[in-house]
């Protein structure tokens, strides 16, 4: 046996996860000399994604939405697992073979069964497109972005469109592709760097920092015509601001409301003020889930369009790491906190070990 650090999911969180109650790091041990299982596969793992959907997953199983409750007492399901095949019994999997496995567990070490064997995507690197960016821009986060902004945002050339949480994950794709199809393009953030890094390094039109301008202000200074797009990744009142400032027949792609996601059963939910404005301005205000046939459907223009940009360095694929299991933790909770700066991914192992 060898050791198998997962990242494990103790108990259902009631607001913020606690460290060493609802949420630890475990050695569960792995037989390296055990057969693959009968049809599957068993890989050492390089990377695991982290995604503010996970914090969704972490409640009580008789609560509905659109993925199951992870189980308490297994390893947090994360949305994209890298790994290195080990030993396979399918030919569908070579051994040596880089696959990203979907909803899978943070772990070491994984024994792969025959029925997780259609969902895994083996890895053919494009050059120039560095691993990592299998885990966002050329992964799950990357199609959130490209599918919901074309499908729901409808963008045109000249469009003013404002990104919430826009250096992280999915705003940073949002906010780079619309600039490469010739947006004027606002970001919001919750740091300095971050606006920083939004403007100077992806090349976003302007942005502002929520924490320290009023958002009232700072969207009309910035938009003061209004917004044609409102990509919305956190609710809240940014989202009552933006409902407010959209221009008419404006378009808003409901993403996530990650300002919400660690309400506990005590917090009072904020309340939009602004929904009028839905009917005043004919707005268009649509939320998706990136597995939807409709937003799955871009696929084909994001694999081409984005390995191209990527490739041809027009457009960054930045990461957070954190690295090590035993600091699993600590990176879940500091991406929920806007710690984090583009995709936030754990680094299990080095692909050399
Ligand atoms: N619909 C779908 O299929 C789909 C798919 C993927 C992701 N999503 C959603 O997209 C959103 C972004 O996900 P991501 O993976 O790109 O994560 P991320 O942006 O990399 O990380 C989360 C960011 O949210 C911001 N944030 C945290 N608390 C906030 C608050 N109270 N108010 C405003 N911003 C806050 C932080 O940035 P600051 O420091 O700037 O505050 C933090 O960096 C999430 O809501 C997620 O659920 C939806």
């Amino acid at each position: 046996m060898v050791q198998n650090k997962v990242f494990m999911y103790k108990s259902v969180p009631d607001g913020w996860p606690v460290p060493g109650k609802d949420l630890t790091v475990e050695d569960i041990g792995f037989d390296e000399a055990a057969p693959p299982p009968k049809g599957g596969f068993t890989t050492k793992n390089l990377y695991a994604t982290y995604d503010p959907s996970q914090r969704g997953r972490m409640r009580h199983e008789t609560v509905k939405s659109y993925s199951p409750a992870m189980a308490v007492g297994k390893p947090v399901v994360s949305v994209h697992v890298l790994g290195k095949v080990l030993k396979s019994d399918t030919p569908k999997i070579k051994e040596g073979s880089t696959v990203l496995m979907m909803s899978h567990y943070t772990e070491e070490y994984s024994a792969v069964p025959e029925s997780a064997v259609k969902s895994t995507q083996v890895i053919e690197p494009k050059p120039g497109v560095p691993l990592t960016a299998y885990l966002g821009l050329m992964g799950m986060t990357g199609m959130t972005a490209y599918g919901s902004l074309h499908e729901i945002g409808q963008p045109k050339r000249g469009d003013v469109i404002l990104v919430s949480a826009a250096a992280g994950a999915v705003g940073q794709a949002v906010g780079q592709i619309a600039r490469q199809e010739g947006l004027h393009v606002i970001g919001s953030v919750g740091d300095d760097k971050k606006l920083d890094f939004i403007i100077n390094e992806l090349g976003f039109s302007s942005g502002f920092n929520y924490k320290k301008e009023n958002i009232s202000d700072a969207v009309k200074r910035l938009a003061p015509d209004g917004i044609d797009i409102y990509y919305d990744n956190v609710g809240g009142e940014l989202l009552d601001v933006a409902l407010a400032n959209m221009k008419d027949f404006g378009r808003i792609v409901a993403c996530g409301t990650i300002s919400t996601y660690n309400d506990g059963s005590n917090s009072t939910r904020y309340g939009v003020q602004n929904y009028s404005a839905v009917v005043r301005k004919r707005l268009r205000w649509q939320g998706f889930i990136v597995y939807d046939p409709t937003i799955i459907r871009w696929k084909k223009e994001r694999d081409e369009k984005v390995a191209q940009w990527i490739a041809d360095g027009s457009f960054k694929s930045v990461d957070y790491v954190t690295h090590g299991m035993d600091h699993a933790v600590e990176g879940f909770l500091g991406m929920l906190k806007g710690e984090n700066l583009g995709k936030s991914i754990l680094k299990v192992a080095d692909s050399e070990s």
